[in-house]
């Protein structure tokens, strides 16, 4: 979605809005732009690429220290040169970058046309613009906080004035946004890729928060950088770059064993088969009175809820539902907020869908959690307590790393509720042991890349495709169909083995491959039939299987062997194997693997 990078200080604005603007394209967007103030406004936007921005602007003089730039993801008004930010009042002075959606745009567009004022756009960010514009008296943060006082929405935005060129006034209100303090320099993003290169400490503005940022510092609520706001970056920037890799997903793929480590570091207690999550101390009165979970997330985090359902109700011993972020924010949920908890998983910690979601039970009075990689997101802080990954920045579009971090740490919360409940300290301490294998197990897959890499190679001009999976496994099968449509944009379709024969049998023939998961656990017999009928219908098979059974190969054309695990945790071993061959795929057919067509990394909008 739309990337915002704003700079003040004393280096060549230009450079470092570039650059940021390069390291937020994985975000996914239509168009470009950036102003930079100097003796005058120096204003350039484009269709198109950030490199198509960068040629514009290569031979244009622009000695200013302080400008915003923007890639926009079009919602109002199709990606053209005029629709793209940074947007602008009547007299060229005031210049805005805005992620979100301004809901009343239009009504306030006609009050602003019927005051005279002219737009050059179709967008709703442009209004807010004008609407700064009949506020200003000479202090810029004044007016950008009138103009909000009207604007029903959402925003994080960066706003610059030619009379006032020592400061950026930036706000937020359900849109992320991160302030990096440097020296003598200060950077304003939507995303801390954009800030790691120029410094680690940062602010996480609050929902509804004006801040006035300079280059010594930033203002905000009267006081003058408050130190107790100012918080310290995990990430390193290594983390955010290729390191050799021929694209982040691959890279991503192959951070699945440190993921692991780093999101249990310090959570399992082996001995006592228990997890200790510190996130969750401050509501464990409470958590002990939970009767009932609900999991909401959107996409690859959805189906990592789906595995969480099965864990928590067999091992963690409470029940549990997962639901589409997106729709149960409309479903009028009946909530029982002594007794529910809502959990909510998200690697961005931005999701539109989600947050909505926790917004809506939080006004119930329901207690929620959050499963959130990025740290200070708003997720991450509008939840009542949570649990970070850890798993480091994800910049390729299709979540992979994350979803294996997530599905660690929903094994940790599992252990914590089960052993409050029935679990016993033996089970427990086999679950705990098991969990500290995984890196190790995820090492050996890797290590078959190349054998998977050929079986994408057999496969990669099929049309369709169909992914079984049962219990633990099924929403795996899920997750190994998104993968591939997303990325490699063939069709595939993820279901639950027992439910193939209830209709999509009927697409079943030597054109359309299936891909199961047939793991040697409660459901090996079930899957294993369901594949036989795809076999009795001329349907191509490739499984993940478990090492070490040879039956498999009488009804599979191929077969990627993984190490045993526990049935419950097996999901964190399979879905290596089905990134993998969706990844390579991908690069076969010459798809853009890490920032897929009408994609984007964090989905903002509803
Ligand atoms: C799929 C994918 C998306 C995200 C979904 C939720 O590969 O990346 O389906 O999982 O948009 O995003 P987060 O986890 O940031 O809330």
């Amino acid at each position: 979605m739309c990337g915002i990078v704003g700079y003040i200080g004393e280096k060549s604005a230009k450079d470092i809005l570039i650059d940021g603007l390069r390291r937020l394209e994985y975000r996914g967007y239509d168009s470009a732009g950036i102003i930079v103030l100097d003796d005058k406004p120096n204003l350039v936007k484009t269709e198109g690429k950030v490199d198509t921005l960068d040629e514009k602007i290569k031979d244009i003089s622009m000695p200013g220290n302080i400008g915003i730039a923007h890639t926009r993801w079009a919602t109002h008004g199709m990606p053209t040169d005029e629709n793209a930010h940074p947007h602008f009042d009547c007299n060229k002075k005031i210049f805005i970058v805005h992620n979100g959606i301004i809901e009343n745009y239009k009504h306030l567009k006609e009050s602003l046309i019927k005051n005279g004022h002219i737009f050059s756009s179709e967008t709703d960010t442009e209004v807010l613009a004008h609407l700064i514009e009949e506020n200003y008296e000479g202090n810029l943060e004044s007016a950008v906080e009138n103009a909000l006082s009207k604007v029903i929405g959402t925003y994080g935005i960066a706003a610059i004035s030619a009379d006032e060129p020592d400061k950026i006034v930036a706000a937020k209100f359900g849109s992320p946004l991160i302030i990096g303090l440097g020296d003598n320099e200060s950077i304003i993003a939507s995303d801390a890729s954009a800030i790691l290169r120029h410094t680690k400490q940062v602010v996480y503005p609050e929902e509804g928060e004006i801040v006035v940022v300079q280059k010594d510092g930033f203002i905000t609520k009267g006081e003058i950088s408050p130190k107790d706001r100012i918080a310290i970056l995990e990430w390193e920037l290594e983390q955010a770059e290729k390191s050799g890799f021929p694209h982040f997903m691959l890279k991503e793929i192959f951070e699945g064993p440190k993921v692991i480590k780093d999101s249990i570091r310090g959570r399992l207690i082996v001995d006592e088969g228990i997890s200790k999550l510190g996130g969750l101390e401050d509501v464990a009165d409470e958590l002990s009175r939970i009767e009932r979970l609900i999991i909401v997330g959107c996409g690859t985090a959805y189906y990592a809820g789906l595995v969480g359902e099965y864990l928590l109700e067999e091992y963690g011993g409470i029940p549990t539902e997962v639901e589409y972020a997106s729709e149960f924010r409309y479903r009028k949920p009946l909530l029982d907020k002594e007794t529910t908890a809502l959990i909510a998983i998200s690697q961005s910690g931005e999701t539109a869908d989600t947050l909505s979601a926790v917004k809506e039970v939080k006004m119930k009075g329901v207690l929620t959690l959050g499963i959130v990689n990025v740290v200070g997101s708003t997720i991450a802080r509008e939840t009542d307590a949570g649990v970070y990954n850890h798993a480091g920045p994800e910049i390729g579009v299709a979540s992979t790393k994350a979803l294996v971090s997530q599905l660690a740490i929903l094994s940790l919360i599992t252990l914590m509720f089960g052993r409050q409940r029935e679990l016993s300290l033996v089970m427990g301490q086999r679950i705990a042991k098991e969990i500290y294998e995984l890196p190790a197990k995820i090492e050996e897959i890797l290590s078959q890349n190349d054998k998977i890499k050929e079986i994408a190679e057999k496969y990669k001009d099929y049309k369709d495709f169909l992914y079984l999976g049962r219990k633990y496994n099924y929403p795996i099968a899920l997750e190994g169909a998104l993968k591939l449509k997303e990325i490699s944009y063939i069709h595939a379709e993820g279901y639950p083995a027992g439910e193939m024969k209830h209709g999509p049998i009927a697409l079943i023939d030597e054109n359309f491959p299936t891909f199961g998961i047939c793991l040697k656990d409660s459901v090996y017999d079930k899957v294993y039939s369901n594949l036989c009928e795809i076999k009795a219908r001329c349907g191509k098979i490739i499984v993940v299987a478990s090492e070490g059974d040879s039956e498999i190969k009488n009804i599979a054309d191929d077969v990627i062997y993984i190490p045993k695990t526990l049935e419950m945790l097996s999901p964190i071993l399979t879905v290596v194997p089905l990134q993998l061959f969706a990844y390579h795929i991908a690069v076969m057919l010459g798809r853009n693997v890490d920032k897929p067509r009408n994609l984007a990394k964090s989905v903002t909008v509803e």
